[in-house]
């Protein structure tokens, strides 16, 4: 009898702002390590060259971080998988070349992922807290740089169904921080302070878009922004009197928006299976707003690990594994992409 050998990837992602690595045994993660890089607050967003930069610094005591925590010898490792795209093309240029000289060193085979198919695959990482869907079901891939409805029929069969014309959530809970005075990235402070407030204090308008199943953020955006000037002209206070309630209301409107377009994508294709992606997924709301549906509407929710929502190399590292069984492998002369479709 033949036992079938284990497969050690080890899987870079340097798309954007977060220099991670992790190894993983099959569909199971070894290690998982994340350098967030801090210098970008002070300019409120990413600034490109700064972060190729911090990348550079960042990637080699990664690699040896991921390696050690999962005590595994590079020599054991059966392929390099890493972000091909899309995202800033100086970071992803970072990841790409290190990925590359590593699988020519180590003579193994080189595999590209897309970034925004392996949030969406994060749900099959083999972890006890997640469950993973079925096929067909449906992912809200939200993210950054990305909203997204995503008909998903396999592993690597997948269809955007809707998506957004202008902002991506992310961006419209970052540029209303900003509005806001709080720092970058403001979604997960709005998230924070929109715990303790009031939903209801304050309204904002839903956009119209002309396929019902896409997004726009950027009338949000501005009438939040025309909101803020409105009442600041009246009292200067009123930004840090009412934060809790501004914040709360700004994330009741954007989860709201969001939960009328999956009610209409699960009419529109009778799939009652629903995911979350994306940094986006991390939202406390949105993840509320889900589970109560699940258990409201009968739908099959899967909201994933908090560590596999934002930016992660795990998630590459699950594509990896499934590109691996397909022997889908790359040359060493793969492009990074900064643009790229599924
Ligand atoms: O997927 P991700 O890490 O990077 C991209 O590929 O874009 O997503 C980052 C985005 C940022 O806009 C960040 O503000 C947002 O995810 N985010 C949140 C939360 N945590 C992260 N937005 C709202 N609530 C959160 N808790
Ligand atoms: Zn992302």
């Amino acid at each position: 009898m033949t036992t079938k050998k284990n497969i050690y990837i080890l899987a870079i992602e340097s798309s954007c702002d977060d220099t991670s690595v992790a190894v993983l045994e099959n569909d199971k993660v070894l290690s998982n390590v994340v350098a967030n890089q801090e210098i970008h607050s002070q300019y409120g967003g990413v600034v490109p060259e700064l972060a190729s930069r911090a990348h550079q610094q960042n990637i080699i005591p990664v690699v040896h971080q991921a390696l050690l925590k999962a005590k595994v010898n590079k020599k054991d490792l059966d392929a390099i998988a890493f972000t091909k795209g899309p995202g800033l093309l100086g970071s992803l240029l970072v990841g790409t070349s290190f990925a590359k000289s590593m699988a020519l060193a180590l003579n193994i085979p080189l595999i590209s992922v897309n970034h925004m198919q392996a949030h969406i695959l994060a749900h099959f990482i083999d972890d006890e807290k997640q469950q993973k869907p079925t096929f067909p079901f449906l992912c809200l891939t939200i993210s950054g740089g990305h909203t997204q409805i995503v008909k998903i029929n396999n592993y690597f069969d997948m269809e955007i169904i809707g998506e957004t014309t202008d902002d991506a959530v992310g961006e419209a809970f970052d540029k209303s921080a900003k509005i806001l005075g709080l720092p970058y990235p403001g979604g997960p402070l709005i998230d924070k302070y929109a715990q303790l407030g009031n939903p209801k204090a304050f309204e904002f308008p839903h956009p119209k878009t002309e396929n019902p199943l896409d997004f726009s953020f950027s009338g949000l955006k501005t009438s939040i922004l025309y909101f803020i000037q409105r009442n600041e002209a009246k009292d200067p206070n009123f930004i840090k009197d009412n934060l809790n309630d501004i914040c709360a209301s700004i994330q009741f409107t954007i989860v709201n928006i969001l939960m009328e377009k999956i009610k209409l994508a699960i009419e529109k294709t009778g799939i009652q299976q629903i995911a979350i992606a994306g940094g986006v997924s991390a939202n406390s709301g949105i993840r509320n707003v889900l589970q109560n549906a699940s258990k409201e509407f009968g739908w099959k929710t899967y909201i994933p690990k908090f560590e596999y929502t934002t930016d992660n190399a795990a998630m590459i590292g699950i594509v990896g594994y499934h590109k691996y069984l397909e022997k889908d492998f790359d040359t060493l002369s793969v492009v990074a992409t900064a643009r790229m479709k599924f």
